[in-house]
């Protein structure tokens, strides 16, 4: 990207450039105290009776380690959801400025932007789920602040072209967004790689989906130092709590547990799309890059209350544009994808 192109200083909205953050009484200090009589805490031990580390920096050093990145690199968030705000809390003008996504895909980039007031631009996927380059740069103007883009993405399970978003990357001059929630899915190399050639890239990955802490809450964005100050300058003071930092380190201990159940998700979701292509109510099943498949079936929201009736909940995508008459179907174990499997070849019209 040309170095001119992109200007952080120029992005930032002025009030959140200006202020002051608020600062915690442990991030003024830094050593080893015996007598804590700073934060208003109680004194007696609870296990929780101080506050947490608002920066994380433990589970931050083991991520780095496992990514290839330095720790002032990532930001932690109350699930990725939390860095999708603060973006645009971060760069977006209220009532002025925009943000771009490519439908159909993950809701809470509209919701936040709804909820900050924040134009939503938006272009259809093509429909082979991919990026619809110049109908991006059709839409995209002086006003849009940042582009979100979900690869696998979330209802298609489909890997977006690498090309498009580096060319996206390298012309745009605000921020480009990739949301990696499913990278472990699908054996690609993730966009944090690219993350020191280029300063507009922010990568969203979360310990919700491959790792099984979704209860924690817990999502990493990983983007420039400079942009990551702005992040942790607006957060609340401390957004991650002890127990899920504790048990997030824990499972940073344990990749090889995180792979094995990825193999046994990759494992399953072969089994569950082969049985779905089986079933004739089924018409289509789309190639999945991620832990849930979409897949295409008739009668789609009559066989979505059916399932719930018998206590299968999936999710009811037939509404959405370009999903028409799709449910999407997270991978499950072995005995919940046969439940499913089961009760859809029961269905009677
Ligand atoms: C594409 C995508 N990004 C982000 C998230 C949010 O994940 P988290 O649990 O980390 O907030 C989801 C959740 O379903 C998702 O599908």
């Amino acid at each position: 990207m040309k170095k001119d192109l992109f200007d952080l200083n120029s992005l930032i909205r002025r009030n959140i450039a200006n202020m002051k953050p608020y600062s915690s009484a442990r991030d003024e200090f830094k050593g080893e105290a015996e007598v804590f009589l700073d934060a208003n805490e109680s004194p007696y031990t609870t296990g929780f009776n101080r506050y947490p580390d608002p920066l994380q920096w433990k589970v931050k050093e083991k991520l780095a380690d496992l990514k290839g990145v330095t720790p002032e690199q990532i930001f932690l968030g109350n699930g990725s959801d939390e860095p999708i705000d603060l973006l645009i809390r971060a760069f977006c003008e209220p009532n002025r400025d925009a943000i771009m996504i490519t439908t159909p895909t993950y809701g809470m980039y509209a919701v936040c932007a709804d909820v900050n007031a924040v134009r939503i631009q938006q272009t259809d996927l093509t429909v082979e789920f991919d990026i619809d380059l110049y109908g991006i740069l059709d839409a995209i103007d002086s006003t849009t602040r940042i582009i979100f883009l979900c690869s696998r993405n979330n209802p298609s399970a489909a890997l977006l072209d690498r090309e498009t978003i580096v060319g996206l990357v390298k012309s745009f001059d605000g921020i480009v967004v990739v949301d990696e929630a499913y990278i472990d899915f699908a054996h690609t190399k993730s966009f944090v790689d690219e993350l020191d050639l280029y300063p507009n890239l922010v990568v969203l990955q979360t310990f919700s989906k491959a790792w099984g802490l979704a209860a924690l809450r817990c999502g990493m964005a990983y983007a420039s130092t400079a942009i990551i100050q702005i992040l942790n300058k607006i957060k609340y003071p401390y957004n991650i709590n002890i127990q899920t930092q504790e048990l997030v380190l824990k499972a940073l201990e344990n990749v090889a547990q995180k792979n094995a159940w990825v193999d046994e998700i990759l494992k399953e979701r072969m089994a569950l799309a082969n049985e779905l292509k089986t079933i004739p109510l089924v018409e289509k099943v789309f190639r999945s890059d991620a832990n849930f498949i979409l897949a295409k079936v008739k009668h789609a929201h009559a066989v979505y209350t059916y399932l719930m009736n018998n206590k299968i909940i999936v999710r009811d995508r037939s509404q959405v544009k370009l999903c028409e008459d799709c449910l999407r179907i997270t991978v499950g174990t072995s005995a919940e994808n046969k439940r499913l499997i089961t009760a859809l070849k029961n269905y009677k019209a």
